[in-house]
């Protein structure tokens, strides 16, 4: 069995971070979020893997290397176009041939891995198996329909109106007829070869489509109160792991992971929370659900329930929580008389102000 990891796509839901870089290289827990799809696809035994890229492909391409850290053996493909999940699959038929594989999209995050739906597809053999995980606000994603009997009836890819909250998670698992399927759909209104639409078309030729409903937690980290949630569950299951500095003046409560070069001056750290390596934490509280990555200066503040990413540095903040800080950001209190906010904000920056 072969992977098929999709790390395209321009995140516009999380813009501007994903402005200038891509979605799936934003770290939860201090670790981007395509890491985890990578070492589940590895734990499940599967070396040969293809990454769909895009625009952002040097930064990922960058950043997974020769895939050999994650155990598995890596090739690139490139994807001009975002065109649609299905216009993915075919774009990598060269790299698949009429192998079986595992289609994992690169933003999403499934608690437990995907060993489990790896073996249950290799036992029972369906031309395709997809996951499913009820939801509060289906439209956002592809929708299933079960009939009485548990049986896939329909599935539509973000109706207006749901029939059921079963969403589509970017987990699937196919067989070589898959690439029949994908030639033969037409694009969806947004234009996009959709693979719901794929599947459906299998549904329709009689073919077999399994269906698993998972019951662990599972986040598509399009958003930021994804992104926020989805770093609360991958800090809450980290163990305290204290590599970098403490001074005799702070002090470090509950769950904390510090990575080594980080330094704890005057401060208290509230886990779960991460702090990355080479980061200065000084005259500071940072509270819980906060993940600080490395190389950032954090002086004079109080941050919880943040994700902050590389070399930021954040001074004289009195409180600042549920945020999420792109690279080498300034934060600062200005000094200006009459007091005045004093903002350099990027497209689509978004500030909530007291
Ligand atoms: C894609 C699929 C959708 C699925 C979702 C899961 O949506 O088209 O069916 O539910 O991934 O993350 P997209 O992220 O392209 O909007």
């Amino acid at each position: 069995m072969k992977a098929l990891v999709l790390s395209g796509g321009s995140g516009t839901r999380l813009r501007p971070i994903t402005h200038t870089s891509a979605k799936q290289l934003v770290p939860v827990g201090n670790k981007p979020v395509i890491d985890f799809g990578l070492e589940a696809i590895a734990a499940a035994g599967i070396t040969d893997v293809g990454i769909i890229v895009g625009k952002t492909g040097p930064e990922i391409r960058a950043h997974i290397g020769d895939g050999s850290q994650y155990g598995i053996n890596v090739s690139f493909i490139d994807q001009p176009d975002p065109l649609g999940l299905a216009h993915a699959v075919l774009t990598a038929e060269p790299f698949l041939g009429r192998d079986d594989f595992i289609m994992y999209l690169g933003d999403n995050l499934v608690a437990g891995g995907v060993t489990e739906f790896v073996r249950e597809f290799e036992e029972t053999k369906p031309d395709a198996q997809i996951l499913l995980a009820r939801v509060r606000d289906p439209e956002r994603f592809g929708v299933a329909e079960l009939g009485d009997d548990g049986n896939i009836c329909r599935l539509v890819e973000k109706p207006k109106e749901p029939k059921s909250d079963l969403a589509l998670v970017g987990v699937y698992l196919f067989s070589g007829n898959i690439m029949d399927a994908c030639h033969a759909i037409e694009p969806s209104a947004r234009g996009e070869l959709e693979i719901t639409d794929a599947i459906q078309w299998l549904i329709d030729q009689g073919q077999t489509v399994a269906q698993h409903t998972i019951t662990g937690w599972w986040k598509d980290t399009g958003k930021l109160a994804d992104m926020l949630e989805a770093n609360r569950i991958v800090l809450d299951r980290y163990e305290t792991r204290l590599e970098g500095e403490i001074d005799a003046a702070s002090e470090i409560q509950g769950r904390v992971v510090l990575e080594a070069g980080a330094k704890i001056i005057n401060s208290t750290v509230r886990g779960p929370a991460a702090i990355g390596a080479n980061t200065v934490i000084e005259n500071t509280f940072i509270g819980p659900y906060t993940s600080i990555y490395h190389d950032c200066v954090v002086k004079n503040s109080v941050i919880e329930h943040s994700i902050v990413l590389e070399e930021t540095s954040i001074a004289d903040v009195p409180a600042m929580t549920d945020s999420l800080l792109g690279r080498k950001v300034e934060v600062a209190h200005t000094e200006t008389r009459p007091e005045r906010y004093q903002l350099v904000l990027g497209d689509h920056s978004k500030v909530g102000l007291i």
